[in-house]
């Protein structure tokens, strides 16, 4: 009988300025180890990239399962089907091209001049409160939320509040009750938006949803705001902190900050490494094993609980070469950030375009921009899904 209060604690850090000495030493050691969870149950944590790859890929590994109620879990339980489904539930309603189409190349709500003039005016505002200013608060947290907003269709006089239910549903370690009573705020917020007759300026996607939500598989207008909340909280926590980490990573790096500067063309190859070094996952990408299988060396039985530390395999040794150094030239480079598989994040080119166009007003705007602390003395929230920096102090 397996005691699983001697396994060892996952999570094991909310910094992302670094991997965890213990991630890092597992990836090397250890891809397929034994863990306990927040919850008290015990899971498997994968770390390395070939084992995360076959099982994102796998059939015998279901991402919706960890949804059901029996299956153990990482925290507290998931509220709803479609929130671990949403994207499953929108095709069976026909809306998923929708979602698709405003997440893709188009990008209907949030043109370029938009995201500059929104990433222009936080940091305007960051000049005008003196230095050391917060890049986290008037930058990563501006646009990530602005931009949600603005693609969803909420005014954004909401979003103190939707920011401050997104924060809560992706902290970890809070009770049950208060977890289910915050979402059900969330949730009736956007039933009360799309009641409301007086819409917003700009429509977006939560309009569009609702007109086209007609089909055989109509989803019940709970179930589209459970939907749209979960593209809210997923999109908002990932990429505010994305942009807050990425930032300490860059702006730790006086030569690279040179580079960018010298040769803007070579952003997008500044991002992806970004993308890969900054650790922002808090916990693991989940899955529950649906068929006895053998995974490096381990036998993992049906039923049991699987986290994928995507993190961990952005510094695999084995797929990228001295995974310390950062290097924007890396071919190819290819990180987990956005997951693997069929699962792979809809919002991965909606983020790193706003990245790319974010951080190219920040250097354009404060030329001296600089971290105003060492990264590892930059305050950290606790127990966040979504690694996020307290604040991101910098001089200009
Ligand atoms: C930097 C920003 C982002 C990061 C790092 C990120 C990361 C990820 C990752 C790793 C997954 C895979 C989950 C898994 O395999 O279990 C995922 C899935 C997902 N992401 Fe993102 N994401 C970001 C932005 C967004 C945005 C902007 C949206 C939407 C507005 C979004 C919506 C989703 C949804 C709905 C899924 C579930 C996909 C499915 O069920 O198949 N994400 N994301």
């Amino acid at each position: 009988m397996e005691q699983t209060d001697r396994l060892p604690r996952y999570p094991f850090s909310d910094r992302g300025d670094r991997l965890a000495p213990e991630l890092a030493e597992l990836v090397r050691t250890c891809p397929v180890a034994r863990v306990r969870t927040n919850s008290g149950d015990p899971a498997w944590l994968v770390t390395g990239h070939a084992e995360i790859r076959r099982i994102a890929r796998s059939p015998a590994f279901a991402r919706e399962q960890a949804g059901d109620p029996d299956s153990p879990v990482q925290d507290t339980p998931i509220l709803a089907p479609e929130l671990m489904g949403a994207l499953a539930y929108l095709r069976r309603a026909g809306l998923l091209d929708e979602v698709r189409r405003t997440l893709g190349r188009e990008q209907p709500d949030v043109p370029a001049d938009w995201v500059r003039a929104t990433a222009r005016e936080g940091l305007d505002e960051m000049v005008r409160t003196g230095t050391p200013g917060d890049l986290q608060k008037h930058f990563a947290e501006r646009v990530a939320g602005r931009a949600l907003c603005r693609m969803i269709g909420l005014p954004v006089e909401d979003l103190p509040r939707l920011a401050e239910w997104a924060d809560t549903d992706l902290t970890m370690n809070i009770p049950a009750e208060k977890v289910a009573d915050n979402w059900t705020r969330l949730r009736d917020h956007l039933l009360d938006r799309l009641a409301d007759r007086s819409r917003p300026p700009h429509d977006g996607l939560l309009f569009r949803l609702a007109e086209r939500n007609t089909g055989p598989g109509r989803l019940a207008d709970t179930q589209l705001a459970n939907i749209v909340a979960v593209l809210f909280v997923s999109g908002y926590e990932d990429l505010a902190s994305l942009l807050g980490v990425a930032a300490i990573h860059l702006l730790s790096r006086p030569a690279a900050v040179q580079d960018l500067r010298a040769h803007p063309e070579r952003m997008p190859r500044y991002v992806e490494e970004l993308l890969r070094v900054s650790v922002v996952l808090g916990n693991g990408l989940a899955r529950v094993v649906t068929e006895d299988t053998e995974l490096g060396g381990a036998r993992l039985r049906k039923g049991e609980l699987v986290l994928l530390s995507t993190d961990a395999a952005n510094f695999d040794p084995e797929v990228f070469p001295d995974p310390e150094r950062f290097d924007p030239d890396r071919a190819p480079n290819p990180h987990m950030r956005f997951g693997h598989g069929p699962h792979y994040c809809p919002g991965a080119y909606f983020s790193r375009r706003i990245t790319e166009l974010a951080f190219g007003v920040l250097l354009e705007r404060l030329p001296g921009v600089r971290l105003a602390l060492p990264p590892e003395r930059i305050p950290w929230h606790p127990d966040r899904m979504a690694i996020m920096p307290a604040r991101v102090p910098v001089h200009w």
